[in-house]
């Protein structure tokens, strides 16, 4: 693997020249600074505080219980560990319903989050909030398709726009999203030939999730990468490790150690001041 140039700062211009240039894109979420700092050493293009911390972080079923002041926490804690990554924050469930509050909090996320864009979840029905904050300078990342925020309304987290019907609003909404300013678009949950469709027909990038190979670039969160949670097998994740195995084993071997007065051993323990004192004498 090629080594990272982590003083080059990923711009939205450059992530932009990537679909042009037929480049992928790479995107993962972190929340937290250890976690952070490691993706951008890897060279990750794109880090998203997700609100999916809701379920990974928080143990909640779903991602209606995160709050803005959730999202500023662990987009500082994020901000910190970042050199080279576009940081994407997510604008929570109920914090972009009106204008004037959407402005506020995504005014909040960038300022005190240390966000660089903010990402949220509709087509043409959140437009005007688009063009909204798009038009302060705040960049959007916009979320079509599977839009886990809307999971009561929808019925369940399901595939998107598998019939006719279905695919010709997403397609809508896809380019609505474009139109309203919005510099990129997750596409979550959608049948990849349309996923390819909505590439195709939009001149900004598609980061898909669940859409299929066709979409400008890929995002998944970290700890389904990771393999840390086992029975968490969707269709759309690939693990490239099995951290959860790791870690209890790691774990297991610690409390054992413990248990047995094995750890800490000499190595790992220190001498006395007085014992050294005495061997130097001694010499
Ligand atoms: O919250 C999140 O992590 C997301 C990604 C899965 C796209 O929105």
């Amino acid at each position: 693997m090629s080594k990272v140039n982590l003083s080059t700062k990923m711009t939205i211009p450059d992530l932009q020249r990537m679909k042009a240039e037929n480049r992928k894109i790479t995107m993962l979420t972190a929340y937290d600074y250890t976690m952070a700092r490691l993706v951008d050493e890897a060279g990750v293009d794109v880090v998203l505080v997700g609100d999916s911390l809701g379920m990974v972080v928080q143990g909640c079923g779903n991602t209606l219980s995160v709050t803005v002041d959730h999202m500023v926490y662990h987009a500082q804690c994020v901000a910190r560990g970042l050199r080279r990554a576009h940081l994407v924050v997510d604008m929570p469930f109920m914090s972009y319903h009106s204008r004037e509050q959407a402005l506020d909090n995504a005014a909040r996320i960038m300022r005190d989050g240390q966000a660089e864009s903010v990402k949220l979840e509709g087509g043409e029905d959140v437009c005007d909030i688009i063009e909204a904050i798009t038009r302060c300078g705040v960049p959007v990342m916009a979320h079509i398709g599977l839009t886990p925020q809307s999971v009561h309304a929808k019925g369940g987290f399901k595939v998107q726009g598998r019939d006719e019907v279905g695919a010709a609003r997403l397609l809508d909404d896809a380019i609505a999203v474009q139109e309203a300013g919005a510099w990129s678009v997750v596409v979550e949950g959608v049948p990849r030939d349309l996923a390819a469709e909505i590439q195709k027909r939009l001149s900004i990038p598609t980061i898909g999730i669940g859409a299929g190979v066709h979409c400008d670039g890929q995002v998944l969160v970290i700890n389904d990468l990771l393999g840390m949670d086992t029975q968490f097998k969707p269709r759309f994740v690939k693990r490239y490790a099995t951290l959860e195995e790791s870690i209890v084993g790691a774990v297991q071997s610690y409390l054992h150690e413990v248990q047995q007065g094995v750890f800490p051993d000499e190595k790992h323990s220190f001498r006395s001041r007085k014992t050294n004192a005495r061997r130097v004498s001694a010499a």
